[in-house]
C-alpha cells in the first residue's frame, strides 16, 4: 500500500469534502500531510475522523489559503515535496452573487500557493478544476481538447486557474502541474464516518437525495422532464469521491516520477439520469424519496459525460466503483451524521 514512505503533501482545502478524502488515501499510503484549511466550508471534526480512519498523524494548519506568511512558515517549517490545493469556494449560483469572493478565493488563493511553492523550488502541483470549464459542451463523452466556454462565474474561476498553470508551466519547464476537471463528486467513505456535509441547503444533487430520504427535507425538486435523453431528465457522471481521491493520488504520483505537466478529466466516462440516481437510491438503500418535476433551471445541459481515456492512459487510473456503491455509501454516511459533523 506505501507508495513514498518519505515525501510529504500540503494540502489546502483538506477538512472539505475532497479534502478529507484525499488526506486518508494519502495517509493510507503512507505520505505525509500537512493540512491547511480555514474552515469557511470545513470542519476540523473531519480531522478527527481522518485520524480515527487511518491511525496516521499529520499537522493540521488552520490559516487562509491566500496567507503567504503562513504558507512560508509551512514551507520553512515542513519538508513539503508538492501540493494538492483543493481550498477554493464552489457554489456556481454563489459566484455570480459574490464574485469578488470567488476571483479572490479561487484565484487568489492558487496564486499564493504558486509564489510560495517557487519560492522554495520548481512546483509540484495538483490543481482542482472542473467540468464546469466546458460550459455547455458540444458532446459527450468530453475529451479535453473540447471548447472551453465556463457559463458561471465560479467556473470562470477554475479556467483562469488553469491558464495561470499553463503560463507558469511555459516560462518554468522545471515546474510540474496537474490539472484534474472532475465531473461530478458523489459518495461518501465506506466507513460512513467522512462524507459531504454541506453548509445549509445544499448545491449539489446527492446531498440533497440523502437529506429528503431523511425526511430533512419535504422532497426533491427536479429541474426539468423534458430535455431530450431517454427520461426527460438531466445525465451526468458522478463519480465516487473514493475514486477522486485516488486520482489525486495517481497524478501526484505522476508528478513525482516524471518531468511535464498534464490535464486530465477525471470521471467515469458513464452517464446517469436524475431519475436513474433516485430509483438506483431507493432500491439499493430501500426507501423512497419523494420528487417533484418542476421547471429547467437556466444553464443547465441536457447530458455530459467525462471521456476518461486520457487518465487511464496517463495516470493508469480509471473509476472502479459503481453507481450502486456512491449512493449506499452516501446514504450510510448521512444516516450516521443526519447533521454533518457535529
Ligand atoms: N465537490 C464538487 O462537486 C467539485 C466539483 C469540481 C471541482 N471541485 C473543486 O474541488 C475542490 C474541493 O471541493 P470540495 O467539494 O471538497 O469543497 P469543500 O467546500 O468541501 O472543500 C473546500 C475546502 O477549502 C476550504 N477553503 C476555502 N477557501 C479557503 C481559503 N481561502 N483558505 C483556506 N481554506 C479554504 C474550505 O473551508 C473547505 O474545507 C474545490 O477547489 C472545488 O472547486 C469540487
Amino acid at each position: 500500500m506505501q507508495d513514498k514512505p518519505t515525501t510529504t503533501v500540503l494540502v489546502t482545502g483538506a477538512a472539505g469534502y475532497v479534502g478529507s478524502h484525499t488526506v486518508v488515501a494519502l495517509l493510507e499510503r503512507g505520505y505525509g500531510v500537512v493540512a491547511l484549511d480555514n474552515h469557511c466550508n470545513g470542519s476540523p471534526v473531519a480531522y478527527e475522523r481522518v485520524q480515527k480512519l487511518t491511525g496516521a498523524s499529520f499537522v493540521k494548519v488552520v490559516a487562509d489559503v491566500r496567507d503567504e506568511v503562513a504558507l512560508a512558515h509551512i514551507l520553512s517549517t515542513y519538508p513539503v515535496d508538492a501540493c494538492i490545493h483543493l481550498a477554493a469556494l464552489k457554489a456556481v449560483a454563489e459566484s455570480g452573487q459574490k464574485p469578488l469572493d470567488y476571483w479572490s478565493n479561487n484565484v487568489g488563493g492558487l496564486l499564493a500557493v504558486l509564489r510560495a511553492l517557487q519560492h522554495a523550488g520548481p512546483c509540484r502541483l495538483v490543481f482542482s478544476s472542473s467540468a464546469t470549464v466546458y460550459g455547455v459542451p458540444e458532446f459527450s463523452p468530453v475529451p479535453e481538447a473540447a471548447a472551453l466556454r465556463p457559463a458561471s462565474v465560479y467556473g470562470q474561476t477554475k479556467l483562469a486557474g488553469e491558464q495561470i498553470l499553463l503560463a507558469l508551466a511555459a516560462q518554468s519547464p522545471l515546474s510540474r502541474l496537474a490539472t484534474l476537471r472532475y465531473f461530478n463528486p458523489v459518495g461518501a467513505h465506506p466507513s460512513g464516518l467522512i462524507g459531504e456535509a454541506p453548509h445549509g441547503t445544499p448545491n449539489n444533487l446527492m446531498p440533497y437525495i440523502t437529506q429528503v430520504a431523511l425526511r430533512q427535507r419535504h422532497e426533491l425538486s427536479v429541474f426539468g422532464g423534458d430535455y431530450p435523453t431517454p427520461d426527460g431528465t438531466c445525465i451526468r457522471d458522478y463519480i465516487h469521491i473514493q475514486d477522486l481521491a485516488a486520482g489525486h493520488v495517481a497524478a501526484l504520483r505522476h508528478l513525482l516520477d516524471e518531468p511535464g505537466s498534464f490535464t486530465v478529466n477525471l470521471g467515469t466516462g458513464r452517464g446517469t439520469s436524475v431519475r436513474e440516481l433516485i430509483s438506483t437510491f431507493d432500491r439499493v438503500n430501500g426507501v423512497c424519496v419523494p420528487s417533484v418535476v418542476v421547471g429547467r433551471r437556466s444553464g443547465d445541459v441536457s447530458e455530459y459525460f467525462a471521456d476518461p481515456s486520457l487518465a487511464k492512459e496517463l495516470l493508469g487510473w480509471c473509476a472502479r466503483h459503481t453507481v450502486e456503491d456512491m449512493c449506499r455509501d452516501a446514504w450510510r454516511w448521512q444516516l450516521r451524521n443526519p447533521e454533518g459533523y457535529t
